[in-house]
């Protein structure tokens, strides 16, 4: 793996791409353990999901179906702040085992606005799968229940994770250069 440049800013390889489908397999392997009857609803969160969701379903060999929506952020009143909304879940949840599927939790906002969103619409249980946690930079109380890889708190691309659009078709993780 080389340096990889994106717009303005210099990268450096982090993670491989074996590294990176081994994270995957042992999560998928939980997955499909604690899903094993409950033919899950996945619900990938676009665009940066769509690698994550993609190497997760090939793995599961249970009955499961997948959809994706997408976040769309808007500053509300004063009192609400900004208010996200998602877009394009046409599949009835309520009842459903939903699992979230991101490609990576940073502070915790993003998803916590869907998970908000979600249980508006009473599904019978609903798990968050991030291919990548920032432990240090997240803060909310919601369990993040299934992790591939964590990473320290710097800015990666590649797996579908991107630089104002650049990187996602990157195979493995790539960080910010530091020189
Ligand atoms: P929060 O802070 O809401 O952030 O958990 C989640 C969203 O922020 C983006 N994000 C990143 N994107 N490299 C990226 O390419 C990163 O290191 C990174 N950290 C956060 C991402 O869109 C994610 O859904
Ligand atoms: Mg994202």
């Amino acid at each position: 793996m080389a340096n990889v440049t994106l717009h303005d800013m210099h990268f450096e390889p982090y993670l491989g791409e074996a590294e990176v489908a081994h994270a995957i397999d042992a999560l998928a392997a939980n997955v499909a353990k604690d899903y094993a009857n409950k033919t899950p609803l996945f619900v990938g969160v676009l665009n940066g999901s769509y690698f994550f969701a993609s190497e997760l379903l090939k793995r599961l060999d249970i009955p499961c179906e997948i959809t994706f929506v997408k976040v769309a952020s808007y500053h509300g009143t004063v009192s609400s702040g900004t208010v996200s909304q998602l877009i394009g879940l046409n599949e009835r949840i309520a009842g459903r085992h939903v699992v979230v599927l991101e490609d990576i939790v940073d502070t915790g906002n993003t998803i916590v606005h869907i998970m908000e969103a979600l249980r508006e619409q009473q599904p019978a249980t609903v798990a968050i799968a991030s291919l990548l946690l920032k432990p240090e930079a997240y803060k909310k109380d919601i369990p993040i229940d299934y992790v591939a890889l964590e990473i320290p708190n710097v800015f990666v691309v590649g797996s579908g994770l991107d630089h104002d659009g650049l990187g996602r078709n990157l195979p493995g993780i790539y960080r910010l250069a530091t020189a």
